[in-house]
């Protein structure tokens, strides 16, 4: 799970590369390096760490090329080190190799290659493609890359320099995007367009089993047997947006308090008050084909799962739609059923998660509709599914999400309203619906404005090693976000569970030092909420609730309370989960932990 960059042309390629790496760190931040070719001969650099520190290390060697592939890592196979940092070489370092996702028989490879008496230097998957490269080269470099290619399997973008063909790059994926970006006399690859964009908007993307080869001039693209294959170039419209942290020490901080406008851009023009209902934009499905609809899979991972729990919560109470709500993970191995008007919904911030992308080909094939709500365009996501919504909350780099969750919450709620309107819920109800939905970017600005009482909090509860996060109905998918929001940035044991859930088995883990974190704002169930933290209350167990404005009793119960506007239970996970974004935001700091780039994560999850 990496990002992989390319440069020809007459530019500083070096440079290019390194720019284009910075642009593809999301995609992991363990190590990073390059390669490049210059009067015949391979020059290769890495560095552990982030992209900043190979560059420094770039600029002393002073090298200058009009060729070169980079690579920024997040480790799958072996440690992140030097060595086993990208780019991969052959064993008489002939060529190297930067690759993006995983080579699932490397060992059966390593082993025949091993017997031929290659060496192997480092203990990743990736080299196997290098020296695989290398011992099938006889001279003819495009052809000993086809002849690879059906050897390795798994998911793959990857790209191929040779000191022996100073003037070419050849790439080739499967499962793994590689866009191609075609400038004058220069051309780009990359994982991701963004890391040419301010070059050139003209773009190809690779498709499965194809192989480029890049040459100054142009691309040309062949069919796994060498057949060319003729490329319409597509013009990338989407915008380069730059963002900086501003007056904020980090970037989570800076998101967080961006989602009253972020909330606000997701509703823009998206909803009819005058009908009560929601009108959402370039959807590619007819008022029929929703009415018809019998039946929704949502698929995603992580935060976006989340999302995905609530909105099936949402879907199923308003428009008495049955909702599965499935891991991407998980679903795309369950040999799914689809029979006819099902909508899958998949959700992702990045839209580039491999397991959603793979869950959603799955159903695909199998005849379901997709609809993708995502948050870059021109993503692998946004290409493939048949209809986008995109969820315009801009730019997220904090590895940690955030106003991308309340964004997908927002734009889940509209699709249920949507939905609901077209079933059984009247007019009146619909109109009521929205004003609350308008009400949502005050009210978490007003979350924002109790942060610094939130950090005192934070203050207090820094040094616990055991929390619980703990919910009921809509307060239950809100408490496993708040729990994944602490784990991640703080590096802090955090379970999320049902409330009732917790007498069957975790109040055991109850005592005097675990810290419940209660999200009470799920009006249905607030009673037997009650009930369950005087359980753990009992057991002495510390409490911190996120309770609504005016709540009862909860005062009495927990040892501080987290004061949030109310609304309607199905939109209150927003307001809760900004409370838990700033609580969490404020232990991590207390911890002084890497907030934006936590240790072992990448913003993007690009391998299975
Ligand atoms: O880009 P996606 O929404 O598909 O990403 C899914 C997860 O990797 C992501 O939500 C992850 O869980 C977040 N880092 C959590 O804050």
């Amino acid at each position: 799970m990496c990002g992989i960059v390319g440069y020809i042309g007459s530019r500083e390629a070096l440079t290019v590369v390194l720019e284009g790496l910075h642009k593809l760190e999301y995609r992991g931040y363990d190590s990073a390096g390059i390669a490049s070719i210059e009067k015949g001969e391979l020059f290769v650099y890495k560095e552990v760490g982030k992209v900043a520190q190979l560059e420094k290390g770039v600029e002393r060697k002073g090298w200058k090329s009009h060729l070169a592939i980079g690579h920024t890592r997040w480790a799958t196979h072996g440690i992140p080190s030097e060595k086993n940092a990208h780019p991969h070489l052959d064993d008489k370092k002939r060529c190297a190799v930067v690759h993006n996702g995983i080579i699932e028989n490397y060992d059966a490879i390593r082993r025949l290659l091993e017997k031929r008496g290659v060496v192997f230097q480092t203990d990743t998957d990736s080299e196997t493609i290098a020296q695989l490269i290398g011992f099938l080269y006889k001279g003819n470099f495009l052809r000993a890359v086809q002849r690879a290619l059906p050897l390795m399997q798994g998911a793959f973008a990857i790209a191929v320099v040779h000191h022996e063909q100073p003037g070419e790059i050849i790439c080739a994926a499967q499962g793994s995007p590689l866009a191609i970006g075609m400038g004058q006399e220069e051309m780009f690859l990359a994982s991701d367009a963004a890391a040419f964009l301010r070059y050139t908007r003209r773009a190809i993307y690779l498709r499965d089993s194809e192989v480029a080869q890049i040459t100054q001039h142009g691309v040309e693209v062949f069919a796994a047997d060498l057949t060319p294959i003729e490329k319409e170039s597509e013009d990338l419209t989407h915008a380069i947006e730059e963002v900086t942290k501003g007056d904020f020490q980090h970037f989570m901080l800076k998101e967080i308090h961006e989602q009253p406008q972020s909330i606000q851009n997701a509703l823009l023009a998206r909803f009819s008050k005058e009908y009560g209902t929601a009108t959402l934009d370039n959807l590619n499905f007819s008022d029929q084909e929703l009415q018809q609809v019998e039946r929704i899979v949502i698929l995603a991972c992580g935060t976006s799962y989340h999302a995905g729990l609530i909105a099936g919560q949402m879907i199923e109470e308003y428009a008495r739609i049955p909702v599965q709500v499935e891991i991407s993970s998980e679903y795309r191995y369950k040999n799914p059923i689809v029979r006819d008007h099902t909508l899958a919904i998949a959700i992702s911030q990045s839209g580039e998660t491999a397991d959603t992308l793979a869950a959603m080909r799955e159903l695909h094939e199998k005849g379901a509709k997709i609809m993708g709500l995502c948050n870059v365009q021109g993503s692998t996501m946004a290409r493939e599914v048949d209809s986008s919504i995109f969820l315009r909350a801009g730019p997220e780099i904090g590895v940690a999400a955030t106003k991308s969750f309340t964004s997908q919450l927002v734009v889940l709620s509209l699709l249920a309203l949507k939905f609901a309107r077209m079933r059984q819920m009247s007019a009146q109800e619909g109109i009521h619906f929205i004003e609350a939905l308008e009400k949502l970017p005050q009210q978490v600005q007003q979350v924002i404005q109790v942060k610094n009482p939130i950090a005192m909090l934070a203050k207090k509860y820094a040094a616990a090693e055991h929390f619980f996060f703990l919910g009921r109905r809509y307060m239950f998918a809100t408490a496993l976000e708040g729990a994944l929001k602490l784990k991640e940035i703080a590096y802090v044991n955090a379970n999320g569970y049902a409330a009732g859930e917790m007498k069957h088995g975790p109040i055991a883990l109850i005592h005097e030092t675990s810290v419940t974190v209660a999200f009470c704002c799920d009006s249905f169930t607030y009673p037997k909420m009650m009930s369950n933290l005087m359980e753990i209350k009992a057991r002495a167990g510390r409490i911190l609730a996120i309770a609504p404005e005016g709540a009862p009793d909860i005062e009495g119960i927990a040892d501080d309370v987290i004061w949030v506007p109310p609304t309607l239970d199905a939109l209150s996970p927003v307001a809760s989960s900004v409370a838990a974004q700033l609580l969490s935001y404020s232990i991590a700091f207390e911890r002084g932990t890497e907030i934006d780039q936590p240790r072992n994560l990448a913003k993007s999850v690009t391998v299975e």
